[in-house]
């Protein structure tokens, strides 16, 4: 596990849907290191708000960690005010990522923000079928960049853009006919993943979105439920065996 602080210079910023910031982050080591599923845990550099921010790796290529976030709250406003050229500290890469098995009939699925984590994973996959589910055609966002893996399929809530409902209905089928599931989104969505996956006896990998203090395994904040205890979803996870978790 690597501790220690990074700097890295913004060196692209875009807005790519409503309130969704596309950051590239520019540290040889730190994309080098990157696992797909990993976080990184971002100083957003304000007195006020002294917690780090937990944001997933979205894509990692020579010098370069990409990461997206969405406007939540005053750290992720903080942080889309950041201009290109300055430096920021993140610790990184942290937690347990995807077992990324490359040749597997992969179904990957993402719900909102649960879609960022898993485009590197994707990357590093042959041919997954891919379901993302976003709110509203407002919030679609990296659909090309999922293509370019493999059948992408989009999902709004309300209808206003590809498959009329949740991201998990429109991979029923495909979610029937596969080796592995990789998920990562709301909790309703999870549970049904290791519900599916559970009656079907197939593989599946969740990643897990707890509130978190530390990152680095010492504040017990992240903490979930599973098979063993109580696991640190920031050491142990964000990625878990679907089979290890017991929802609460
Ligand atoms: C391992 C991990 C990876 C993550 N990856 C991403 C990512 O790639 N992109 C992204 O947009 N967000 C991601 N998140 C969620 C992100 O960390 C929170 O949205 C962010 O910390 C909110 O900070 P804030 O100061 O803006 O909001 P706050 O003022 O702290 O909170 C605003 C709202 O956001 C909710 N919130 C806060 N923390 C979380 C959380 N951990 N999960 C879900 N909701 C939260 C709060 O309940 C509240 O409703 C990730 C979280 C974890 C634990
Ligand atoms: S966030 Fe502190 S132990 Fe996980």
């Amino acid at each position: 596990m690597y501790t220690q602080v990074k700097f890295c210079k913004i060196v692209g910023k875009r807005e790519i849907a409503k309130n969704q910031v596309e950051l590239l982050l520019e540290n040889e080591t730190l994309a080098k290191e990157a696992q797909p599923g990993q976080f990184v845990h971002i100083n957003i550099g304000s007195d006020k708000h002294i917690l780090r921010r937990p944001i997933s790796i979205c894509d990692a290529y020579d010098n370069i960690t990409r990461i997206v976030f969405e406007i939540k709250g005053d750290g992720t406003e903080i942080l889309s005010k950041k201009s290109v050229g300055e430096i920021i500290d993140l610790l990184g890469p942290l937690g347990t990522g995807f077992t990324v098995k490359k040749d597997a009939k992969a179904v990957v699925l993402g719900g909102g923000l649960g879609s960022f984590p898993l485009l590197y994973l994707a990357k590093n996959l042959t041919n997954p079928k891919v379901f993302l589910g976003f709110r509203d055609k407002e919030m679609v966002c990296m659909e090309e960049d999922f293509a370019s893996c493999g059948p992408t399929v989009i999902a709004t809530d309300n209808g206003t853009y590809g498959y009329n409902g949740f991201a998990i209905n429109a991979a029923k089928e495909a979610m029937e006919d596969c080796d592995i599931i990789y998920a990562c989104g709301p909790t309703p969505m999870l549970k049904a993943v290791k519900m599916i996956a559970q009656e079907k006896g197939i593989k599946a990998e969740i990643s897990m979105e707890q509130r978190m203090g530390c990152g680095i395994g010492a504040c017990l904040v992240c903490v979930c439920k599973t098979k063993s205890g109580y696991d640190k979803v920031c050491q142990k996870g964000p990625v878990f065996d679907a089979s290890e978790v017991e929802f609460e």
